[in-house]
């Protein structure tokens, strides 16, 4: 237990050693107390809102969409990819509240936008001149693989049990899978969302064809 607690207190980086760097974008309380947060190396003992400021400033193209209508624990898991992958913001529809535990704190860094149902997503979509890509393993859905991923999109996710919802499916522009090789399914929400995330920015960060 001693051990577990030790390995804890590891995470991140103590007390900034020597004189403090100038300028507002270091905090204080880091510089003196260190810094344990979940966050890369060069953002370590940046203000919160400096973190997102410079984020801001390279965000990519696509956002992530995620259906909640029955606090599916893999939101979190999702908003941290959007995160990592460098989303523009994320968009909730359906509760408002959602299982933000899978998210370990990435979801302060980013912009987060709610919708009440599917024709709500579809309308704020339409004045952004965002395409609603949706993501699911349905009939009629193309695979990812070999399709063109538009540069600026939603990409939107259903729930572990019943995927996009029917609402959400009309109003998608297209949807698609990822293609499977075995028995399960589908694979967990939060996976798939990691994979097309990563085929958009194969696609548009990369120029590189998924
Ligand atoms: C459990 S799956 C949905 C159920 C699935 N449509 C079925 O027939 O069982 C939950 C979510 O994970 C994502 N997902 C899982 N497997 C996928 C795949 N092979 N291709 C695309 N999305 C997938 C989708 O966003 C989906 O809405």
């Amino acid at each position: 237990m001693q051990e577990a607690a030790q390995r804890h207190t590891d995470i991140g980086v103590g007390p900034w050693t020597g004189a403090w760097p100038e300028g507002d974008t270091w905090d204080p309380e880091l510089l003196r107390e260190g810094d344990r947060r979940n966050v890369v190396d060069r953002y370590r003992y940046w203000r919160h809102e400096a973190i997102v400021a410079d984020l801001d400033a390279r965000r990519h193209d696509f956002h992530v969409a995620v259906e909640n209508w029955g606090h599916d624990f893999n939101i979190g898991s999702v908003i941290r990819t959007a995160n990592a992958m460098g989303a523009n913001a994320f968009h909730i529809v359906g509760r408002r509240r959602w299982n933000r535990r899978g998210a370990m704190v990435t979801d302060r860094y980013q912009h987060e936008h709610h919708h009440p149902d599917a024709g709500s997503l579809a309308t704020w979509a339409m004045q952004e001149g965002l395409a609603l890509v949706g993501i699911d393993n349905l009939p009629g859905s193309l695979p990812i693989e070999t399709y063109d991923l538009p540069r600026r999109c939603v990409l939107v996710f259903g729930q572990e049990g019943p995927g996009l919802s029917e609402p959400m499916r009309h109003v998608c522009d297209v949807v698609l899978h990822i293609e499977q090789f075995g028995s399960t399914r589908s694979v967990n929400a939060g996976a798939a969302a990691a994979i097309a995330m990563h085929a958009w920015v194969r696609r548009h960060v990369f120029d590189q064809q998924p």
